[in-house]
């Protein structure tokens, strides 16, 4: 009896060991998962039905409503209202079409409806009749949330970062660049419309190119962005710009500046120096934040893509830093990484914080390789599709999420507390070169200020 007690013992003993190994096995390495297929999003409905409705923000108090009719009959009109089916208000806006080789685009409607009024539900039909949409105007004052997500393209992965974006409420949607993966096969810009349109017609999408969006063809179309520039306008005329490749836009203490990697950015170009002019106009009393966005990132450890971003870098990193920009997102490798605070190279406490977020599902797959060993400034960096989230709390903090896609789950992967350069007195201070500080400082005395400012709870800095 005695032995057999033992026994027992003895056999718990080493399952239960066993079940402790197993799971630290499987908690300390995420199986990632392979690359899913493209999928299509089909038109169901009659020529005259608006699809691909999208949103976007189109100066202070005004939306631009987007969509699409195969009937080229169709009116570019938008009614809305504040109650669903009551129409109290309406907007006819513009339309154009292209061609490509022997696709020919539906109508492309583009009208601007407003003054809306902030953090308000608006029930909006396109083109006179048919389907309700509706979408959320972003709040007048903070906080406001930005989800990030680049290199989306159409697949099950797309599906479901968009999914996991969608479960939890934002207020403005910030893509780095690569959107359909279409490249030159037209009809796959259409089903990329349709399949986000239930996202982007609800809240506003803000885009900038990546080299998915080129689409040039020697001597029939050298400049290219034909698909990109008819369907994904943007406010780019109201900062100033004479491209829909770059442009600027303010909502609720935030500068949100979109570059364009695949537009001329070298000291004699339009983008550079619009980018100059445009930076010195920004006050930070009313936008303490600048955040920045563009496709090709300028610091990167992954094996994929390196060195692309090197010579937009070259050009226009220490405008960026004279600026005291506060972040700088870019998409393009298929992974998340973050940087600390960095200028020309090294940790510098003044120097934007850099992040690669082109983890949003495409076709392509997941760029496996990093740099090793880690360079120092390299924080935080993992080879999964997944979302960003940037919630400004008030003048001063902000907090970052990463969320890696897991299957049904969105799982926070990564998560900082921020501090904006505006209101850092050393960094406020006119620009004479590298901030003196900067060389001793550390990437983890960097992070080490960044998490401090975690040890407060978000209701808190909700009263900063
Ligand atoms: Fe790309």
């Amino acid at each position: 009896m005695e032995k057999s007690l033992s026994q027992i013992f003895l056999f718990l003993t080493t399952f239960l060991l066993l079940q402790i190994l197993f799971r630290r096995s499987h908690a300390s390495e995420y199986t990632r998962h392979p690359p899913r297929p493209v999928i299509l999003t089909p038109h169901k409905g009659p020529d005259s039905d608006p699809q691909q409705v999208h949103i976007s923000l189109a100066g202070k108090d005004h939306m631009r409503v987007s969509w699409i009719t195969a009937d080229k009959q169709v009116e570019s009109i938008v009614d809305y209202g504040k109650e669903p089916g009551k129409y109290e208000a309406s907007a006819t806006g513009e339309h154009t079409s292209y061609h490509y080789f022997f696709y020919s685009s539906g109508k492309i409607h583009h009208v601007t409806i407003g003054p809306l009024d902030a953090s308000t539900t608006y029930y909006y039909r396109c083109g006179g009749s048919g389907t309700e949409f509706n979408l959320r105007t972003p709040p007048s004052t903070f906080p406001i949330e930005f989800v990030v997500a680049g290199d989306l393209g159409q697949t099950e992965w797309t599906n479901s970062t968009l999914a996991h974006v969608n479960a939890r409420d934002y207020d403005v949607l910030l893509l780095p660049g690569d959107l359909s993966y279409a490249d030159t096969n037209q009809p796959l810009w259409d089903s990329f419309g349709r399949l986000v349109e239930p996202h982007a017609s609800r809240r506003p999408w803000m885009v900038t190119e990546g080299n998915h969006e080129v689409e040039i063809f020697p001597i029939v179309y050298p400049r290219g962005f034909k698909a990109y520039n008819a369907r994904w306008l943007m406010p780019y005329q109201d900062s100033g710009s004479k491209s829909n490749l770059y442009y600027s836009f303010d909502v609720v203490g935030t500068h949100i500046v979109m570059l364009g990697s695949y537009a001329d950015f070298d000291a004699n170009s339009d983008q550079y120096k619009w980018l100059e002019a445009e930076l010195a106009k920004v006050d930070r009393s009313k936008t303490p934040w600048i955040v920045v966005i563009l496709h090709a990132p300028w610091y990167n450890s992954n094996s994929a893509h390196r060195g692309e971003g090197e010579s937009m870098r070259k050009a226009m990193e220490e405008m960026l830093y004279k600026a005291r920009v506060d972040l700088v997102f870019a998409g393009h490798v298929h992974a998340y990484e973050r940087f600390t605070r960095v200028y020309n190279n090294g940790a510098d406490p003044c120097g934007p914080i850099y992040m690669t977020i082109g983890d949003g599902g495409n076709r392509e797959g997941l760029a496996m390789t990093f740099e090793n060993p880690s360079p120092s400034i390299s924080l935080f960096r993992e080879p999964s599709f997944g979302h960003g989230r940037l919630r400004m709390h008030n003048h001063t903090h902000a907090h970052w999420s990463w969320h890696r896609n897991n299957d049904s789950d969105s799982v926070v992967g990564d998560e900082v507390w921020l501090e904006s350069l505006s209101s850092v007195t050393a960094c406020k201070e006119t620009f004479e070169g590298p901030a003196s500080s900067a060389s001793e400082s550390s990437a983890s005395e960097s992070s080490a200020s960044e998490s401090s400012a975690s040890e407060s709870s978000a209701s808190e800095k909700d009263e900063l």
